[in-house]
């Protein structure tokens, strides 16, 4: 059987982001790894914990209440009962997805975009228009073309700020806009704001959901906290009918969430997070210079600075001859870096994805090298 043959409600498919991630290609055959979205991965030691005593039940449905409720304070407005835990912010993407979105809805992505978030309305099998970002538009949202997209039967709005993969941020007025029109259409705005703490210039933005009903907030433990392997992230709504759904949703897919996942996790969250994250900050903040430095005046590449996150989306000058596809093998096979390429995104490929946040500062410096050497050896 193919898989186009398959009958299901949803049409599931892999993806080259994910068929082509570094964990499927295997950690060990890479030197220098700038393709992942997020920060060095903790290890579990750093977190001192002892779990030898845990009693591996069920736990609570929503997650753990003190958990919920530390993430609550972060927000004006927002109580732990709004605050539903999730595995990994793609567990939310999809309860949420699939609870607001029918094949008669229509839906305003943003693109390009983490991948879960366009997937899962595409396996609905909705209508989608996308809000393209161009690097003309300095990656910039477009408020009028997210205007002029909203059709009536427009039930769901889907953005992701700080941007993946371009970095680029949205103001507090920007925002305020967007959740303005989204109530006056009686649509819903699903932010995703799993890097949220990472911002370079202004402070985090307010938490999208504590501002109106009609917003949902995700967030994720992979990305700005370096805990991809403890599958948490969490979604926030005041509107009592969707989270009564959502949870519907994750009782029936999950239960609850794994109780070691949720231990580690709310260990980070409440004793450790606040300090490590002045370190995380630190090493993106050193990181971001030495690709600043590289990318000033580069023959090679150009870029939209980004105003946060731990990943940019440069691209190969249109006046370099070169064959991409023979770059992006060569990088690999050769020269053992991994970046993110512009396939996985659904662009042009001269447009590929440098995370800096996840190296050490010396792995960033020679994968950038590598980049500069593999598209030497590859000019024509
Ligand atoms: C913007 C964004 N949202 C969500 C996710 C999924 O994160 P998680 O590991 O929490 O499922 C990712 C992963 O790359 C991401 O970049």
């Amino acid at each position: 059987m193919k898989q186009n043959e398959m009958k299901g409600h949803l049409s599931y498919r892999r993806t080259p982001i994910e068929v082509e991630s570094p964990e499927e290609f295997g950690y060990d055959k890479i030197k220098y790894n700038l393709s992942e979205s997020s920060v060095p991965d903790f290890i579990l030691g750093d977190l001192d914990i002892d779990l030898n005593n845990l009693q591996l039940s069920y736990t609570d449905h929503r997650g753990y209440p003190e958990l919920r409720q530390a993430i609550a304070e972060e927000g004006d407005n927002i109580t732990s009962d709004q605050v539903l835990i999730t595995t990994g912010a793609a567990g939310a993407l999809f309860i949420i997805a699939t609870s607001i979105l029918s094949r008669e809805d229509h839906i305003v992505l943003l693109h390009p975009n983490y991948v879960a978030n366009l997937e899962t309305p595409r396996a609905i099998g909705c209508q989608i228009d996308y809000l393209r970002l161009s690097k003309e538009n300095k990656f910039k949202l477009d408020f009028n073309q997210l205007e002029e997209a909203i059709k009536p039967n427009t039930r769901l709005i889907s953005l992701t700020y700080p941007q993946n993969p371009t970095g680029t941020v949205l103001t507090k007025t920007e925002l305020n806009e967007i959740v303005a029109l989204v109530e006056s259409k009686g649509s819903y705005l699903l932010l995703d704001e799993t890097y949220r703490d990472m911002t370079f210039n202004d402070p985090p933005l307010p938490i999208a959901a504590s501002l109106s009903e009609n917003v949902i907030s995700v967030s994720s433990f992979s990305k700005a906290y370096g805990l991809p392997g403890v599958r948490l992230g969490w979604l926030i709504s005041q509107n009592p009918v969707l989270l009564e759904t959502f949870l519907a949703a994750k009782e029936l897919i999950f239960i609850c969430n794994s109780i070691v996942d949720e231990v580690i996790g709310s260990r980070f969250y409440l004793d450790f997070k606040t300090d490590f994250l002045k370190d995380i900050n630190l090493h993106v903040s050193t990181n971001f210079k030495t690709l600043e430095k590289y990318m000033t005046n580069n023959r090679y590449l150009d870029w939209i600075e980004p105003d946060g996150g731990c990943i940019s989306f440069p691209w190969i000058k249109k006046d370099i001859g070169i064959s991409v596809r023979k770059f992006n093998k060569v990088l690999k096979e050769t020269y053992k870096t991994f970046i993110a390429p512009g396939h996985w995104f659904e662009v042009d490929e001269r447009f590929f994805r440098i995370g800096y946040g996840y190296p050490s500062e010396s792995e960033l410096e020679g994968g950038l090298q590598c980049i500069t050497a593999a598209i030497e050896d590859c000019i024509q």
